[in-house]
Order: structure tokens, then sequence, then C-alpha cells
């Protein structure tokens, strides 16, 4: 059975957290492969709502095994709050939940080296979210960074210590003002010894070498899925350099980030919006400045699930999307948040990037660095409200001409359109009613 994979094809924030969930019945394992608390995936059910951060999105569904991959890097502070919302919740983490040995640990000095690094670049900061993301991988490549497996052996305080040193030196060489060295508005000793104390609370999640335990699973017939953090505009490799993150956030990354084969990737479920946001810096050809993109804002509350930070948002960008779907794979299409777009007399999505006199239709390497005029192609909208339709007849007619000129200029037809946050307001199409 090979492992299907769940990803996002835009700069984050479309909705995977949502479509895990509404997939995970037809699973036996979740697994995160990439990122870490940077991540906020949002699920709501039964009238509640949840943030997950580290922990894959099927941990609400007992039975169902949840597996942090070798790829994720985790801060312990924020796994144990993390843990510890799940269980005021009723969630048994400790039943269901797995975490590779080889994940790597973000220290507490690895948040402070983001704050300076990110406050020394001034206007051209990422908008990083500072959870030590870059740095952490930055010490994994450079080959002297800490995993969570090291907690289990004798000397992990006296490593955790030459590390931080280490760290120390880099801080103090930015010569930083002592009031921003905080950390979630702790100093650095209040913060270390809460991640200590964190340490030994997730102890009683069951550390494994995750990439044997997959691909026994894979063997004995179970089905997986793969569930990515971030998008493919972020991914180190082929997003909107500088400004992405430091992990590989493309359907690649499943292989080195779970250690399976590629021969063993099969599904892969592309999730995006029907427009586009992105939060921190960096490109943005479609970005609405106007009273447009606070209308996509307010109605589709663009506000970080991470970080609270108010979205960038404008239309859907097309050859953006293109290029996701051909980085990935992508084998099934998943369009949210179209009832974010009801009551729009009209609404766009880019189709090219005008650059002087020339027209493109790919982000090269450079493209989305330029000046950039997006060519817009404009569809009529629809009058009422999507959120309670429960099938493809039940939709508005221009939303369904939309859906399907949408699927044939990417040459694949959507094959599920979420019209709500909650998980029973999703349509899974059957393809063929596309045609
Ligand atoms: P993720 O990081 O990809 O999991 O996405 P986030 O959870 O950060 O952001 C998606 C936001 O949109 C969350 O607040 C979801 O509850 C919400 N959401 C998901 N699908 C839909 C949808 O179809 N319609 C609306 N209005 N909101 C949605
Ligand atoms: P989910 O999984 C949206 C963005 C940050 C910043 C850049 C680098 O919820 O979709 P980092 O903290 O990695 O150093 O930040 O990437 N970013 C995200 N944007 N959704 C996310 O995750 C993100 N994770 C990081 O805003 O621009
Ligand atoms: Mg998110």
């Amino acid at each position: 059975m090979k492992i299907d994979v769940l990803l996002g094809l835009q700069w984050g924030d479309e909705g995977k957290g949502k479509i895990t969930d509404v997939l995970t019945p037809s699973y036996d394992i979740i697994a995160r492969f990439q990122g870490g608390p940077n991540a906020g995936h949002t699920l709501e059910f039964n009238g509640m709502k949840h943030v997950l951060h580290t922990i894959p999105s099927g941990i609400f569904h007992p039975g169902k095994i949840n597996v942090i991959g070798n790829g994720v890097v985790i801060d312990a502070y924020i796994f144990a709050r993390e843990l510890q919302k799940l269980r005021e919740r009723g969630a048994k983490p400790e039943l269901n939940l797995l975490i590779s040995k080889r994940a790597h640990l973000i220290l507490p000095t690895h948040r402070l080296i983001d704050i300076v690094e990110e406050a020394s670049k001034g206007k051209s900061k990422i908008g990083s979210t500072l959870k030590g993301i870059g740095p952490t991988y930055t010490d994994k490549t450079g080959r002297h960074g800490l995993r969570i497996g090291d907690t289990q052996y004798p000397g992990f305080r006296d490593k955790y210590e030459a590390l931080k040193k280490q760290h120390m030196r880099i801080i103090e060489s930015f010569n930083p003002d002592p009031s921003m060295l905080m950390i979630e508005n702790m100093p650095l000793e209040e913060y270390e010894r809460h991640w200590f104390e964190s340490i030994e609370y997730i102890s009683d999640i069951k550390l494994i070498d995750s990439e044997i335990f997959i691909n026994k699973s894979m063997r004995e017939g179970k089905k997986i899925l793969a569930e990515g953090a971030q998008g493919t505009l972020l991914d180190v490799d082929f997003g909107t350099y500088p400004y992405v993150t430091s992990s590989s956030t493309i359907s690649a990354g499943v292989c080195s980030g779970l250690g399976i084969s590629p021969h063993n990737v099969g599904r892969v479920f592309g999730v995006f919006k029907a427009y586009c946001t992105r939060v921190g810096g960096g490109p943005f050809p479609t970005e609405l400045f106007d009273e447009t993109g606070d209308r996509l804002r307010k109605l589709g509350h663009e506000f970080g699930s991470t970080t609270g930070r108010p979205r960038r948002c404008g239309w859907l960008d097309l050859p953006a999307l293109k290029y996701s779907v051909m980085l990935n794979g992508v084998t099934d299409l998943v369009m949210m948040k179209v009832d974010v777009l009801d009551g729009f007399e009209t609404f766009s999505i880019g189709v090219g990037y005008k650059i002087g006199q020339e027209i493109l239709d790919f982000p090269g390497y450079d493209t989305l660095n330029q000046e950039i005029e997006p060519v817009l192609e404009h569809f009529p909208g629809w009058h009422t409200p999507v959120t309670g339709c429960t099938s493809w007849e039940e939709l508005p007619e221009n939303l369904r001409s939309f859906t399907t000129a949408l699927g044939e200029k990417l040459e694949l037809p959507v094959s599920v359109i979420s019209v709500g946050p909650n998980r029973s307001q999703t349509i899974i199409l059957d393809s063929s009613n596309l045609k």
C-alpha cells in the first residue's frame, strides 16, 4: 500500500489541517513529515475549534495512529502545551501518538537566534514565526543539532550546554538589546526551565524509529497519509527564496521526512484556497491592497493561526498554482474557502505575470522579485451562500463553471470543494461530475 500525501500549494494556511481531519477515517496512520510549530492547523467539529502545531491532524480520531516524522522539528515547551490542550479536550495522545527519535529539537537558544537574525534584516526581514525553525534546520544540516532521541541518553544535558554555548556566541555577535531576548514573554533562564520540565512531561509519548514503523506498516497493508506543513511557495528550494521556510514542503520532502522510497508515494492531495494569502514578507503578485483585499481578510478570517498576524490577501495566482501542481505531482486538487467569495459581484484570478512587454506564465528564478503587473481573468460571482451546500448539484452555477474552468486550466479536475471551516462542510466530488 503506497503512502498518500496532503500538502499546501500556496503560501501555507490553505486548510490542510481541516482536510487531513476529514480524510483521516480512510487511513490508519497520519504522519507529519516536515516543519514544526511554525505551522498552525485548524480543525473544527462538534462546535469545537482546535489549532495543532506539531501534532498531526488525525489526533482526534481514537484508534488512528499519528506519527511525528524525522523531518519535523520539535520545541519541547510548545509540544507539551499542545499535549496538555489535547488532553483537556479528551484526546489521549499517549495512546495514538508516536515520535521519530530522529526529529530535531528546537532549543530555547534557537529561538533567540531567530529573533536576533530577523531583527538584523531590518526591512527585508522574512516575517518568520520566530519559533526557531531556521536555526534548528541550520544546525541539523550543519551536523551539530540535538535530536529528541538524545533526551533518552546520559550526557544529554552536557550536549545541550555545549550547543547553547555556541548559540550564545552567535547571539552575542549581534550585540542585541537585552530586552529583545525574551521567549514567550520569558527570559531565557525561565523558558529553559520550562523547556526541561516539558521534556519530562512529554516523556510518556513513545519515541520510535519511525522509518521502520512506517515501512513495516506499509508492508502490512496499512493506509498512511503524510500531512505537510507550510506550502509549496514556502519550500526552501522552490519557494520565493529567501522568503521561505527552511524545510522541503513539497511531495519530495515526504521521502526524506519519513524515510520512504519515491516508489511508495501514491496520491498527492494538493490543497489551495480559491484566492491567495501570505503571512510575512516576500513577493505576492496578485496581492490586493484595497478594500477587496480587506474584504477577503474579513470574510475569510485571515489572521494567522500561530501568530495572530493579519494575512496579506489577493486573488488566486494560477501560474504559481500550476507550478505547485507540477512540483508535487498532484493527483487530487482540493479547493478551499469558496464560501469566502459568496456575494462578490465578480472576482478574478491571476493568469500571467506582465513584466515590461513580456507575459510569463510561471514563476522563474527571479520573476517574482520584479515589478509585476498581474494579468487578470474575471469571473461572475454567485449570490447564494454556499456554506450549506452538500453536493456539486447544489452549488451555484457560476461556482460550478469556475471550478470546471479552473480544472481545465490546471489540466486536473478539482476533486474536493470546501464550503466552510467545519469538518462537515466538505464536498467530495466524483471527478466525472466535472467533465
Ligand atoms: P492550514 O495551516 O493549512 O491547516 O490552515 P489554517 O488552519 O492555518 O487556516 C485555514 C483557516 O481557514 C482556518 O481558520 C480554518 O478553520 C478555515 N477554513 C478551512 N476551510 C475553510 C472553508 O472552506 N471556508 C472557510 N470560511 N474557512 C475555512
Ligand atoms: P501552516 O502549516 C503560513 C511563513 C512565515 C514566514 C516564513 C518563514 O500553518 O500552513 P518560519 O517560521 O518558518 O521561519 O517562517 O514562512 N510560515 C507560514 N505561513 N502558514 C504556515 O504554516 C507557515 N509557517 C511558516 O510567516 O513568512
Ligand atoms: Mg496554518
